[in-house]
């Protein structure tokens, strides 16, 4: 489909990041969704609180809107990129746009809040997703469809409602597709209908599903993580989640990332490898390590 891709300029490699991504074009605080929102991470901080979420208001935050600009300039500095002709002017064009394409690539679960507008979603949520989704920046052309530069097996709740029935509905396949797009592709939808007619009932229904669907979120991908065993050859991006699905910590976690450890490197390191201070790891953390080296060489 793309005859090539972007390549971040701005920004350093990807891996995968400590935060939960709430894209949000809720009506506000006030509105149901909003409502629902607030009662869904009031769940989630007692599943897992040591995630940060990082909350994108996209109708209230001016600077966020500053960086979502994208326009013909954009679309003329992409092309000229993708060709190979880009220019430093064009590079800098995309800085914003990097900025947020590596913030959404690299979260560990995505939640859109959207009202139903017109069938479809509010023109800013669009904006937003024309301004991140981009082959190379925040998914890739793959078999079968695209896929998240980090992979797929994260998950994606959409908090949606709607004033009307909502019987004819453009807005929660196109956020499942474009979540799927970027590897959020364990949905849950929470969708509340006929609020002219009945709000309360609308916000009771919603904050029902708040436990349920922080719990989705809390869970997917880590299931998923723990059962795919990695072969000895494999990349560190595969073998990571395989040694955080087994309870090495993040600090531990980021260090091996840095270092690129892959399955074979990982196998022949010994005792003083991991010790050498320039790694900086915890006693503990070199126990652990070399028990999960065990465990992977059993495998
Ligand atoms: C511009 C606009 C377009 C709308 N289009 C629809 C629609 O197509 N179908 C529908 O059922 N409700 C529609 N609504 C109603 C919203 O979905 C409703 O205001 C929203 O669900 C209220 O939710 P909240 O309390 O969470 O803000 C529209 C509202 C606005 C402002």
């Amino acid at each position: 489909m793309f005859s090539s891709e972007l390549k971040f300029q701005t920004q350093g490699e990807l891996c995968l990041g400590r935060h939960l991504l709430h894209v949000d074009a809720s009506h506000g605080s006030e509105s149901v969704i909003g409502q629902g929102a607030l009662a869904l991470f009031t769940e989630f901080a007692k599943l897992r609180p040591e995630v940060e979420v990082r909350h994108l208001r996209l109708w209230e935050d001016e600077e966020l809107r500053a960086r979502m600009e994208y326009s013909l300039r954009h679309v003329r500095a992409k092309m000229a990129r993708m060709s190979q002709r880009g220019s430093e002017e064009d590079v800098q064009c995309f800085a914003n746009i990097e900025l947020l394409a590596a913030e959404i690539a690299t979260a560990r679960g995505l939640v859109i809040s959207a009202p139903m507008w017109n069938y479809g979603v509010p023109w800013v949520l669009k904006q937003y997703f024309d301004a991140v989704l981009h082959p190379g920046l925040s998914f890739q052309e793959a078999e079968g469809g695209c896929r998240g530069l980090l992979g797929g097996g994260r998950p994606l709740v959409l908090l949606t409602s709607a004033g009307g029935g909502a019987q004819k509905d453009h807005l929660t396949p196109w956020v499942l597709d474009v979540g799927a797009m970027l590897g959020f592709d364990e949905p849950k939808v929470v969708a509340v209908a006929h609020l002219a007619r009945d709000r309360d009932a609308a916000l009771r229904s919603l904050e029902a599903a708040a436990a349920p669907a922080a719990r989705h979120l809390a869970e997917s991908g880590r299931s998923k993580e723990a059962t795919e065993e990695p072969e000895p050859d494999c990349g560190y991006e595969e073998l990571l989640p395989w040694l955080q699905s087994r309870g090495l910590g993040e600090e531990a976690l980021d260090t091996l990332r840095a270092a690129k450890v892959g399955g074979e490197m990982f196998l022949g390191a010994s005792a003083e490898d991991w010790e050498n201070e320039e790694l900086g790891l915890s006693e503990q953390e070199v126990r652990q390590l070399l028990r999960l080296q065990e465990e992977f060489r059993a495998l």
